[in-house]
């Protein structure tokens, strides 16, 4: 009978014996896998473990500081490295899904690999790479249904990092994860947050991604999960998100005629993210979320309730 005790010690044990004293780098990325896999490795052998967390200018409304914090709190050996600006450059232009999600793939490999290369002999790669992902890769690359979306966060790195690589959670599925962290001690802000896309708010701007949108989009995201959370219902919802409409529609605001941005609310209830189905919110609740990102959030005018299951839609626009 498996406990995720018996299977963090046994795990630790065999890290200590496997690296000895090696290096090991990791990406963090602030979502559970990854950081489950940090605090297994930093027991093994503690600051030989080199994290990194990229602030990608993607990431959700103070997320970036708060959960670098957490880590820090944790006594991760992490560096947290800014770098928005490389990432907003390289998205400079784009308008189609693929491409956004090559460049910002592309990006992260090359922030993470001149990081890397910081690190004096390192040896090892680490990633959070768990079971339902090590089966996804496979019929991704070997499938016949070819690639529907290209994710950047599983076995993406390149040869000439020639690294090994150490993968601790391989066998497990998505709640043995969370079982394991909550044994290691991951606060529940790590531990319980919904599922986020690793080229994050970049494929929830439909079309071309810029600081400006992503700024609004922030602040419209943080208005609709505080309100979730606020109504309890953020652990009941599987995955929720906004995105971001290439469009502008009219509205009115006193007497004024008002063009502005337009965001599409989404919140789903899934097992695994294959298959998921709409969440049938309270009509109060998003009447109060509607209302309050329109008064609060300078250019946007308009918000609509995404209603569209998986399949046919899929849980992200992009
Ligand atoms: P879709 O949009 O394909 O999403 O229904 C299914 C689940 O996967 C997440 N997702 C990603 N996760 N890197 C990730 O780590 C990615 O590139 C990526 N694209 C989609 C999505 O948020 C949902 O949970």
């Amino acid at each position: 009978d498996w406990t995720p005790h018996a299977f963090a010690d046994e795990t630790i044990a065999d890290l200590k014996q496997q690296l000895g004293n090696d290096k090991v780098v990791l990406a963090l990325s602030g979502g559970v896998d990854s950081s489950v896999a940090a605090l297994l490795l930093h027991k093994a052998i503690g600051n030989n473990l080199y994290c990194v967390f990229v602030d990608n200018g993607l990431l959700r409304k103070n997320e970036f500081e708060s959960v670098l914090e957490s880590y820090k709190t944790l006594g991760l050996n992490v560096k947290g490295v800014d770098a928005k600006d490389q990432f907003y450059a390289a998205l400079k232009g784009l308008t189609d899904p693929e491409k956004k999600r090559k460049a910002i793939g592309g990006k992260f490999i090359d922030i993470f690999d001149a990081e890397a290369h910081l690190i004096q002999d390192v040896k090892w790669l680490a990633q959070g790479t768990i079971y339902p992902d090590v089966i996804e890769s496979v019929s991704v690359n070997g499938g016949p249904s070819a690639t529907i979306k290209s994710h950047h966060n599983v076995g993406g790195l390149p040869d000439f990092m020639k690294l090994k690589v150490v993968e601790p959670l391989r066998s497990l599925f998505k709640d043995e994860v969370r079982r394991v962290g909550r044994a290691l001690g991951l606060p529940e802000n790590i531990l319980g947050r919904h599922p986020f896309p690793g080229p994050g708010l970049g494929i929830r701007i439909l079309g071309e991604v810029t600081p400006e949108k992503v700024a609004i989009l922030q602040e419209a995201d943080y208005i609709y999960i505080e309100n979730l959370r606020k109504a309890g219902l953020y652990d009941q919802v599987w995955q929720a998100g906004t995105i971001f409409l290439p469009i502008q529609s009219v509205g009115v605001m006193g007497d004024e005629r008002t063009y502005e941005h337009v965001v599409s609310l989404r919140a789903v209830e899934s097992v695994d993210g294959m298959t998921a189905d709409w969440c049938h919110l309270p009509y109060e609740l998003l009447a109060k979320i509607s209302n309050e990102i329109i008064n609060n959030v300078k250019g946007i005018n308009r918000v609509v309730y995404d209603i569209s299951s998986k399949p046919p839609a899929t849980i992200e626009w992009e």
